[in-house]
């Protein structure tokens, strides 16, 4: 629950500083006090003053280079990210932890603009395989930096997949995704009754997200719900588009992922090669 206690602990000048934090993640790895001074319109020692609360709380760490500087923890960044969803007025509740893995914590939430759903806090950054340098691209790529862009990518991801078997995406902000909830299971942990029926679903999915020129990524028992009605395939914050060079290695290793796992517990063997084949003919 650190992530809601902390939400509560906040306040107004809490929120500027995290704010003028914010802007300038881009260009520095700790944003120096004066900006954020200058930004959030408190004199530099309120700020820094604020900024020790903040590093007590575990929201920022500071450091002393040739300035003052600070930058958003995991925490903080989560904590931000919320703040800026609820402001927008995509949350209106937020509710219990559905899972913590090494990459992300999940929360279950409530909107009443989009009923019950999922945030996703992103901590780990996948590397870019965009060739294309954005124009902030420069200077060191620290936490912050890439865990939100993991969030985008995720975001881009399942909008680009909208209406194929993947959550809803409803909003972004920061290293957090708004989705929709799937009541399913994770592949791994159930038994299936027509595990044929079922790795067809999933191929074809495959097949169409690659229609859509995506490649997953990280496909795998772990990244596959089920239930009665169906599959849907979540975890996208390291899926490429067919920009990339090596999307046809991607590609492999995730069909690859998948027959592996069905060979191992169901016993049905398929060739790689005829699936593959199958995923890009037109
Ligand atoms: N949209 C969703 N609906 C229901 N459960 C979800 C959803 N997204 C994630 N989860 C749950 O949270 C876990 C972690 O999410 P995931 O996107 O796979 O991130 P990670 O990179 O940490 O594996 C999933 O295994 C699943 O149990
Ligand atoms: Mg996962």
């Amino acid at each position: 629950m650190e992530i809601i206690e902390r939400y509560k602990s906040m306040n107004k000048h809490k929120w500027k500083v995290m704010d003028a934090i914010f802007k300038y993640l881009w260009d520095f790895e700790f944003v120096p006090v004066e900006l954020i001074s200058k930004r959030a319109n408190l004199s530099a020692t309120k700020v820094e003053s604020i900024l020790r609360d903040l590093s007590d709380e575990k929201m920022v760490e500071n450091k002393i280079t040739e300035y003052i500087g600070s930058t958003f923890t995991f925490i903080g960044l989560s904590v931000y990210s919320l703040h800026r969803m609820v402001r927008r007025g995509k949350i209106d509740m937020i509710g219990k932890k559905m899972g913590e893995g090494k990459e992300s914590v999940v929360y279950n939430c409530y909107s009443e603009k989009f009923g019950e759903c999922v945030i996703k806090f992103h901590r780990v950054g996948y590397p870019s395989f965009k060739k294309v340098k954005e124009k902030r691209d420069y200077g060191t790529l620290h936490f912050s930096v890439l865990t939100i862009r993991s969030a985008r990518n995720e975001y881009n991801a399942l909008r680009e997949l909208t209406g194929l078997a993947v959550p809803k995406v409803y909003a972004w902000e920061g290293n957090a995704v708004l989705m929709e909830l799937i009541d399913a299971k994770e592949l791994f942990k159930v038994k299936l009754e027509n595990p044929e029926d079922v790795l067809e679903m999933i191929i074809d999915e495959t097949k169409a997200m690659f229609l859509r020129e995506i490649i997953h990524g990280d496909l795998s028992q772990y990244n596959i719900l089920v239930n009665p009605e169906g599959i849907w395939i979540i975890d996208f914050p390291q899926s490429i588009t067919l920009e990339c060079e090596d999307w046809e290695w991607f590609l492999r290793r995730d069909v690859e992922n998948v027959l592996k796992y069905f060979k191992k517990t169901y016993g049905i063997e398929k060739d790689i090669n005829d699936v593959m084949e199958y995923i890009k003919k037109e």
